[in-house]
């Protein structure tokens, strides 16, 4: 929920020949997720729809595991969220979410509100907001998951935000050609993303069962 540019349907179709479902309210992400799947022989596995988790029609009970990477950060009602997740999963299937959090609940009242963060929100994101991982927590636990798995991966997104940087310095002029000055922008978030990383944010992944 929230497929990005399709990377973990591709492989999961690819590696361990998981049908797979996509969801992305982002036009363009849907043309380019299916022709790669073809090129990469998966076309019959991987299949997409446009639209919001939050209102988009799926079948109840019809999934064994339903993935949010990056994406919850976007919904503004985690208790929708939540409950949707579950309605959708079989019983016994599992919700994965990994998320960019605040460090705690003091952490994400200080910063919420400042200049940085209301840039990342409204230039980056589109709507975001970094809760702590205790509300993610409580929302799942309130949906009636049973969390059975809490992992910090703070450090290995560390290296996804310094592969973004080396991506955009490597594309800086075409990123120039869409505005300048853009490539100097998005610079200057990655690399103070980076700085406050681990300190003032952290990256957590909740593993959760819909156990009854
Ligand atoms: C930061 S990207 C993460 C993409 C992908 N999961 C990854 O890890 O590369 C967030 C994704 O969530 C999608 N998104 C935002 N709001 C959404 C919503 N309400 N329902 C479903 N997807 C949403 C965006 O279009 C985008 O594809």
């Amino acid at each position: 929920m929230g497929c990005g540019w399709g990377s973990l349907l591709l492989f999961m179709a690819r590696e361990y020949s998981c049908r797979t479902t996509g969801i992305s309210p982002a036009a363009r992400q849907h043309a380019y997720i299916s022709g790669r799947a073809r090129e990469l022989g998966v076309a019959d596995r991987v299949s997409t729809r446009q639209g919001h988790f939050e209102e988009i029609d799926l079948p109840a009970g019809g999934f064994d595991a339903v993935t949010m990477l990056g994406s919850i950060v976007h919904m503004p009602d985690l208790t929708a969220v939540f409950a949707r997740a579950r309605a959708l999963l079989r019983r016994d299937g599992t919700l994965y979410v990994s998320e960019s959090c605040f460090r705690n609940a003091a952490a994400h009242e200080a910063f919420h509100s400042r200049a940085g963060t209301r840039f990342v929100g409204e230039k980056i994101f589109g709507w975001g907001d970094m809760r702590p991982v205790s509300e993610l927590v409580r929302g799942a636990e309130d949906a009636g998951f049973s969390l059975i798995g809490l992992e910090d991966l703070t450090a290995d997104y560390r290296r996804t935000i310094d592969g973004w940087l080396a991506n955009v310095r490597s594309a800086a002029d075409d990123i120039e050609r869409i505005r300048p000055g853009l490539a100097g922008e998005l610079e200057r978030y990655l690399e103070i993303a980076n700085a406050g990383w681990g300190y003032t944010t952290k990256h957590y992944a909740l593993t959760c069962r819909k156990a009854r």
